[in-house]
C-alpha cells in the first residue's frame, strides 16, 4: 500500500513517525475540549484563537527536531491559520507529517456509562478528503472504564471490532491508522494490578480483531495508556514498576511487526509522563517496537500557560513548549 501524495509506503510513514527521538504532537482537540483548554487561561475560544494556538506551536523553530507527526482536528486542516498558511504546507515544509483525527466521539451505552466510538459511516469519503488536504495519518479513540466487572465483554469487543474497522478503511484510503484504545486508568482507587489485567485483556482483543480484519501491523501504530494505579489507590507505584507493569503487558499483546507504541498522556504531568516513557527506554533496550508519544496535554500545558494569549508571551510559549518537547525527545534515548 503506498500514499501516493508522497509516494512512500505505509510502513516507511509509520516508521517516520517513530523515528529515533522524534514522536508525535497530539493537538486535536475538538473544539469543546479546545474551549476548556483555552478556558483554563482565560482566553476566549474563538476559531482564531484555536487556531492560532495550533500556529504558535508549528512555527517554534526546532519544533521539527521532536516532532514527526501532529494529530490535527478537522477545523485546523481545512482553514488556513492566522499568518495565511494551511496547515499541512507548513508542517510538510519541516518534514513532519499531518494526521487527522477522524472519530466522532464516543457514546454511552449500558448502566456503567461504558462507550463505543461513533465515526465510521462516510468514513471513506472523509478520507479522501483529509488525504486532499494533505493528511498522510489518522488517529480513532476507544475508551474504557475500569472496575470489577468493566469493561464488560460488549465495550471490549465493540470497540475492538471499530478499531479494526476504522484501521483497514484508513490503510486502503492510502494513511497509517494509529489505533488508540484508552483505559482510564487514573480513574478510581483500583491498584496497578487491575490497571495491567484491564489494559492486557483491551489490548490482546485489539489485535485479535485487527488481525482477523486483515490489518497490516507493519503500517500501523498503537497509542496506548500506561498502566498505573487509579489516582484515589492509596498504594501508589514507582517509575519503575510502572515502566515494568506497562512494558510486561505490551511484550505479551502487541505483535513484533507493530512499528511502534506511542503514548498517551492521559492526565499525568508532563514530568510524570517523560519520567515514566525515560525510564521504559531506559530499563528495556531488547523491543522489537519504537517506545515513543503521542501526547497531548503533557506537551501543550507548559506552553499554554505561558502563552495566555498575550502577544507579548508568544516567545515565552514557544520556549516552554520547545523545552518540554526537547525533554520527551530525549525520554526517547
Ligand atoms: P493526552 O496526551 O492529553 O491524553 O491526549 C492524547 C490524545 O490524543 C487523546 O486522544
Amino acid at each position: 500500500m503506498t500514499d501516493q501524495t508522497m509516494g512512500k509506503s505505509l510502513a516507511q510513514v509509520a516508521k517516520e513517525l517513530v523515528a529515533p527521538k522524534k514522536g508525535i504532537l497530539a493537538a486535536d482537540e475538538s473544539t469543546g475540549t479546545m474551549k476548556k483548554r483555552l478556558d483554563a487561561i482565560g482566553v476566549e475560544s474563538t476559531p482564531v484563537n484555536r487556531s492560532l494556538w495550533r500556529e504558535i506551536m508549528a512555527t517554534s523553530a526546532g519544533f521539527d527536531s521532536a516532532i514527526s507527526g501532529v494529530i490535527l482536528f478537522d477545523e485546523t486542516l481545512r482553514n488556513p491559520l492566522p499568518n495565511g498558511q494551511m496547515i499541512s504546507d507548513l508542517l510538510k515544509s519541516k518534514n513532519v507529517h499531518p494526521g487527522i483525527k477522524v472519530d466522532k466521539g464516543t457514546i454511552k451505552f449500558n448502566a456503567e456509562e461504558e462507550t463505543f466510538t461513533l465515526g465510521l459511516d462516510g468514513l471513506t469519503e472523509r478520507l479522501i478528503e483529509y488525504k486532499g488536504l494533505g493528511a498522510t495519518f489518522a488517529k480513532w479513540r476507544a475508551v474504557y472504564k475500569v472496575g470489577n466487572s468493566i469493561p464488560s465483554e460488549a465495550a471490549v469487543m465493540s470497540n475492538s471490532i471499530g478499531l479494526a474497522e476504522y484501521a483497514l478503511l484508513v490503510q486502503k484510503a492510502g494513511l497509517v491508522p494509529i489505533v488508540e484504545p484508552e483505559v482510564l486508568v487514573l480513574e478510581g482507587d483500583h491498584d496497578i494490578s487491575l490497571s495491567r489485567k484491564v489494559t492486557e485483556k483491551v489490548l490482546k482483543d485489539v489485535f485479535y480483531w485487527l488481525e482477523k480484519f486483515g490489518v497490516k501491523l507493519d503500517s500501523m501504530l498503537l497509542k496506548p495508556n500506561m498502566v498505573l494505579p487509579g489516582k484515589k489507590c492509596p498504594t501508589q507505584a514507582t517509575a519503575e514498576e510502572i515502566a515494568k507493569e506497562t512494558v510486561t503487558v505490551l511484550r505479551a499483546t502487541v505483535p513484533s511487526q507493530v512499528p511502534g507504541i506511542v503514548f498517551l498522556s492521559g492526565g499525568l504531568t508532563p514530568d510524570q509522563s517523560t519520567e515514566y516513557l525515560k525510564k521504559m527506554n531506559t530499563m528495556f533496550k531488547d523491543l522489537p517496537w519504537q517506545l515513543s508519544y503521542s501526547f497531548g496535554r503533557a506537551l501543550q500545558q507548559e506552553g499554554l500557560q505561558a502563552w495566555g494569549g498575550k502577544k507579548e508571551n508568544l516567545k515565552a510559549a514557544q520556549d516552554a513548549f520547545l523545552a518540554r518537547a526537547k525533554k520527551v525527545s530525549e525520554a526517547r534515548e
